[in-house]
């Protein structure tokens, strides 16, 4: 990877949010709600996450190929004082993926909250996406889950917790 850097707000589409979106979550959530989704909802729902002052936003950038993936979040939104940072976005694209990126972006998220003053962090994601493995090889635990609604379905929500986020900085041994 060729760098990596703190994105904080962007004026403009920076990434191809929508069709990574539907392909990731593909046989996860609805076809009617990812086929329904406009261009124009995920800018802005994009704009709207690059431009809260306290988050932060990380992307893997390759030379000669651009954006290949990112990684988004910040405090942790419930108000929970167990885990108090939270990664609210991670993606790579797909035939980048299974190269280390998405260690490295979670690392520096995880090198961002540290330095926040956040030591702990966790993560949702549905209970059905494959990937979440990931965050098991990366030593997170399942603290929670919960159920929610997209669209007209309803679906369930894991939690990963790290109790000491200093564990995600460099790459453990197995
Ligand atoms: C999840 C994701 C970010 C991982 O990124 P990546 O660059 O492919 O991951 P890495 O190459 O850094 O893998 C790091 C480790 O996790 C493991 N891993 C990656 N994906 C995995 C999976 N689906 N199941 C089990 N282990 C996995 C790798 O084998 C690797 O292990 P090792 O380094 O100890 O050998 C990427 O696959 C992705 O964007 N998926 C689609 C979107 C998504 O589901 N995002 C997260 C949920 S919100």
């Amino acid at each position: 990877m060729s760098r990596l850097f703190n994105l904080r707000a962007v004026g403009g589409p920076w990434w191809p949010q929508k069709k990574p979106w539907r392909t990731a979550y593909r046989g996860v959530i609805a076809d009617e709600f990812l086929d329904a989704m406009s261009e124009d909802d995920r800018t802005n729902r994009w704009l709207e996450i690059l431009q809260r002052p306290e988050h932060a936003t990380f992307v893997a950038e390759i030379e000669g190929h651009g954006i290949v993936g990112f990684a988004n979040g910040g405090p942790e939104r419930e108000g929970r004082q167990d885990y108090r940072g939270e990664l609210c976005g991670l993606y790579v694209l797909s035939e980048w993926q299974g190269q280390g990126i998405g260690r490295q972006l979670v690392a520096t998220f995880a090198s961002w909250l540290l330095d926040s003053g956040f030591d702990t962090m966790l993560v949702w994601t549905l209970a059905d996406n494959p990937f979440r493995r990931f965050y098991e090889r990366l030593g997170g635990k399942l603290i929670a889950e919960k159920d929610i609604e997209i669209g007209e379905q309803k679906l369930d929500e894991v939690a990963y917790g790290w109790d000491d986020v200093t564990t995600l900085l460099e790459r453990k041994t197995p």
